[in-house]
């Protein structure tokens, strides 16, 4: 059987049981961040497979958490407790749904890693967690707008293949968590969210009470995206109440949402994370650290832009992204690069001056 190493275990790969190691920046991430929530106690890998990420946690997490690793595959269940017994450590193996534990038992932290979407463990997932919850989602096609009628299904909104889709995706399943736990008088607060390649991954710590679900639900809201002049703009609130027509150039725009339009990430948190990052033996540290640093500088504007595209509909160059970024801050505009795309930016100027902005910079070809 092939053995694995990642992290402080090494871990064997059962035939049949599922393994990416592209995932090793998401597990890295996840491990750092139990490690930033001292309120975690008890923790659950809901749908674990190897195990490899709730044996991590339990191996690398300096204190002591009680762990459940879950998988309902009975080959999964067997590795999992293999994988224990090979890294000298206890956990809670366990061969369930994972709605069926998640809606009989509570946990202060639960990780939801499924295959494609997460929507049908979502309710459950909130149900059972007490402080915190991990979400990662690869069903990206149906979360941006490509696959409109499943997004539309799983989602409960309407996503929007625009410029900066990675971002709708991602504000779409944290608007749907938010809608469930706002069910249940509960909210959440997100402490870091990103999308990388082909997943989004949502750390959020869980606050109960109404006063707490009342705001979540003032943060949700609609975009407006105008696919002719690049424009977009937010409307907050659950029912919509939008122009159709750009208020820039008059052309028929497109809503997406009910969607997330609150912050994506909690600064300190993120900073914390970034230092358990640097000081640990984590297999893709550069790649994590170079991610949570150009996260932990975004701005806090919702949605961003693609300088390639501008460009293309402007016929101009592009420029390096940091001489597009320093030109609209000497504007007087708030600028920053973004995790989203390495060719993105985000900003709080108008586009029509974010266009003048590149054709001073790059005049038309
Ligand atoms: C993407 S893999 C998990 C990968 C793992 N978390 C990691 O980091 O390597 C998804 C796993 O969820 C399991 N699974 C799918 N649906 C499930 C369900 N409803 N309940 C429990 N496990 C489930 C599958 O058997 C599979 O092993
Ligand atoms: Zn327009």
């Amino acid at each position: 059987m092939a053995q694995i190493r990642e992290g402080r275990v090494t871990v064997e790969m059962g035939e049949g049981v599922f393994y990416n190691p592209r995932m090793e920046m998401n597990r890295d991430i996840s491990v750092a961040c139990v490690a930033c929530l001292p309120g975690v106690k008890t923790y659950v890998d809901a749908m674990a497979a190897s195990g490899i990420r709730g044996i991590r946690v339990k191996k690398e997490v300096p204190r002591e958490l009680d762990v459940t690793v879950n998988d309902w595959d009975a080959d999964a269940y067997r590795l999992i407790q293999q994988n224990a017994a090979l890294n000298d450590v206890a956990v809670n193996a366990s061969n369930r749904g994972a709605n069926t534990l998640l809606s009989c038992t509570q946990f202060d932290y639960v990780d939801l890693d499924p295959f494609g979407t997460p929507a049908p463990y979502i309710d459950s997932a909130c149900r059972s967690a007490k402080v915190a919850m991990g979400v990662t989602a690869t069903d990206t096609a149906p979360l941006c707008g490509a696959h409109l009628r499943a997004g539309m299904r799983r989602y409960a909104a309407r996503p929007l293949k625009t410029d900066y889709y990675h971002e709708v995706g991602l504000r779409v399943l944290l608007g749907k968590v938010v809608r469930e736990q706002a069910k249940y008088d509960k909210a959440v607060r997100p402490l870091l969210c990103h999308a990388t390649e082909h997943y989004v991954r949502l750390y959020l710590e869980v606050q109960h009470g109404v006063i707490f679900a009342d705001r979540m639900v003032d943060r949700m809201g609609y975009l407006l995206h105008c696919f002719k002049c690049h424009h977009h703009e937010l409307h907050p609130g659950m029912a919509i109440t939008t122009p159709y027509a750009c208020p820039v150039c008059g052309a028929k725009a497109q809503i997406g949402g009910p969607l997330w339009l609150g912050d994506t990430k909690d600064d300190a948190f993120v900073g914390h994370v970034i230092e358990t990052i640097g000081a640990g033996p984590f297999g893709k540290k550069e790649r994590a650290l170079r991610m949570l640093q150009t996260i932990r500088d975004e701005i806090d504007v919702p949605m961003y832009y693609d300088q390639h595209i501008l460009c293309r509909d402007l016929k101009a160059t592009p420029t390096a992204i940091g001489v597009l970024i320093d030109a609209l801050r000497a504007r007087g505009y708030r600028a920053s690069r973004t995790h989203y795309s390495g060719i993105g930016f985000k900003t709080d100027a108008p586009v029509n001056d974010i266009k003048a902005t590149i054709l001073r910079l790059s005049p038309p070809r």
